[in-house]
């Protein structure tokens, strides 16, 4: 099973990002082949439908590795209510043929308590692009953010362990039903 992960900050050392990057760990465990494109080492341009992209790299790479996933996995910061602005970015340049009838982990990172609201604007999207949005989601928040801030050894604490597990049960499902 192939899942991609789109860690959706720009930010050096950001907990979402160190957050995925565990449950990346995790899922190799589980014997999923997993790619990370994380938009902090690979920015990507602003989207405009007036221009063609395709010549580059990074997006090439995005469009390419979303066509070939079984699931995927988006991580956001907590901006403002909303989801932030490189993850809507990134987005933008892609549709329905990378997302429908596909299962969709929603990851946030917050400063507050807990990241509902952009779990609620990721599934928005999701829902837009005909994925299949997974009943369980991720957030850390506040205080709880200080397990995933160093990059080398973070290990995910009981909740995402619970969120990772039902959303790798919800693709083993979805892949088992695919017909051929
Ligand atoms: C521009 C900006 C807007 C933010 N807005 C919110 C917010 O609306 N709610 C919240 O709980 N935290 C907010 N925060 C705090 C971030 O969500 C928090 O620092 C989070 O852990 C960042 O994730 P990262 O570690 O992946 O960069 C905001 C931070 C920034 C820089």
């Amino acid at each position: 099973m192939k899942i991609v992960m789109i860690a959706g900050s720009n930010r050096r050392n950001a907990t979402s990002t160190i957050l995925v990057k565990a449950m990346a760990r995790r899922l190799e465990r589980m014997q999923a082949e997993v790619d990370l494109f994380d938009l902090a080492e690979t920015p990507l341009p602003f989207y405009s439908p007036d221009e063609s992209f395709a010549s580059h790299a990074g997006v090439q790479r995005l469009n390419r590795l979303m066509l070939e996933a079984d699931g995927i996995v988006l991580a956001t910061p907590e901006y403002h209510g909303s989801i932030s602005g490189v993850l809507k970015n990134a987005l933008d340049f892609l549709g329905q043929d990378h997302f429908a009838g596909k299962p969709v982990l929603s990851v946030s990172s917050a400063g507050g308590a807990v990241g509902v609201s952009s779990l609620m604007q990721l599934q928005t999207i999701v829902r837009n692009l005909h994925g299949i949005n997974c009943p369980e989601w991720i957030s850390i928040g506040g205080a709880q953010r200080a397990r995933y801030e160093n990059p080398s050894d973070a290990a995910l604490d009981a909740r995402a362990e619970q969120g990772l597990e039902a959303f790798v049960e919800l693709a083993s499902k979805l892949s088992n039903a695919k017909v051929v």
